[in-house]
């Protein structure tokens, strides 16, 4: 289903389209499968319920690409209030942000220093920043934005990235974070890319990923394995097995209300799963980029669609 892939990706940038849904009691019903809610408040919730499942998580305040600088700021300032609010309240959870939503687009210098704050606050509650990675044209200033911030010794541990397998660039980039200590999470990637720059072939991601994902288990860092695919995560359970790294020395990673039976499986074989849990009110791009990931979710939508 390539083309309703890149269809569904193609409309999750779509004002219009964004501006009706958004708005529509029945999108928020349908964004409820994969968004914890609106507030603050919901996603700390969500978080204690996933704690109470033997599961860490990680909470990301939707939004991308904002306009302007105060937007930047209030954007950051939700991440300041989860902080301490994980803090407070005692929660196995940390924060995923994206560059563009403090403000990369306007000025990289800002984006830079919301981003220094943010790292700070996590260093000062012993907790840790996740950047996530957005589209390719961004891949290396947020590789120079988190090196540069993770080279501070006081920042060291407190401040990891997202690499993408289905880029052809990974496999370097991911030695280099090795060899500087940085925590990666590792994805597939969820956004329209061109051959010139990723693998257009699912199958290359997916062995791209697989061989990743080895060597980063044979890495003494702490990193996370994003995926829901049982075959990577059997690969990596293998690999782990036959080479002697202990499952508490990483960690899967799934996205809230996708494969809930696999997240408690794996708990229940004594793994680490931290969910990545979205709320807020701009959920419409992330919500878009969960149907292209899967043809049934579109069904799913249909049919709530006519049901409402
Ligand atoms: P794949 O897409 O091959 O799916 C394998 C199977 O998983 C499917 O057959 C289905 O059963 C299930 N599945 C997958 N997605 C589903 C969905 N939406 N609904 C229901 N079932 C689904 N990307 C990125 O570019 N930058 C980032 O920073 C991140 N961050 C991130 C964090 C976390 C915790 C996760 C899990 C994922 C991301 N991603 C991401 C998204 C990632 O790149 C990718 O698009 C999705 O995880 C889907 O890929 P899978 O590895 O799950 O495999």
């Amino acid at each position: 289903m390539p083309l309703l892939r890149s269809l569904l990706i193609g409309l999750s940038t779509n004002k219009t389209l964004r501006r009706s849904i958004e708005n529509s009691g029945a999108g928020r019903k349908l964004s409820s499968r994969f968004v914890a809610g609106l507030e603050v408040e919901d996603a700390l919730r969500a978080a204690e319920m996933l704690n109470n499942f033997g599961m860490t998580a990680t909470l990301d305040s939707l939004g991308e690409s904002v306009a302007t600088e105060a937007e930047a700021k209030t954007a950051a300032e939700v991440y300041h209030r989860l902080l301490d609010a994980i803090a407070t309240r005692k929660l196995s959870a940390n924060i995923s942000v994206k560059l563009t939503q403090i403000g990369l687009d306007l000025s990289p210098d800002l984006a830079y220093t919301i981003a220094a704050g943010l790292t700070e606050h996590a260093r000062a509650t012993s907790n840790f920043l996740r950047i996530d990675m957005e589209g390719s044209g961004l891949t290396q200033v947020t590789l120079d934005m988190v090196r540069h911030l993770h080279a501070r010794e006081e920042y060291r541990g407190h401040i990891g990235i997202v690499i993408q397998s289905y880029l052809y660039r990974s496999e370097a980039d991911i030695q280099q974070l090795i060899e500087e200590g940085i925590r990666v999470r590792l994805c597939k990637g969820a956004y329209q890319e061109p051959p010139s720059v990723a693998f257009p072939q699912k199958t290359d991601v997916d062995t791209n990923y697989v061989r990743l994902s080895g060597i980063l288990l044979s890495s003494p860092i702490y990193h996370g394995l994003a995926t829901h695919d049982e075959a990577m995560i059997e690969a990596a359970k293998n690999y782990a097995r036959n080479k002697g790294v202990a499952p508490d020395q990483f960690e899967f990673q799934m996205l809230y209300g996708v494969r809930r039976d696999l997240q408690r499986r794996l708990i229940r074989e004594g793994y680490n799963v931290r969910v990545y849990i979205p709320f807020g009110r701009e959920w419409y791009p992330y919500f878009m980029r969960r149907l292209a990931e899967r043809p049934a979710n579109v069904i799913f939508l249909l049919k709530n669609l006519v049901r409402s």
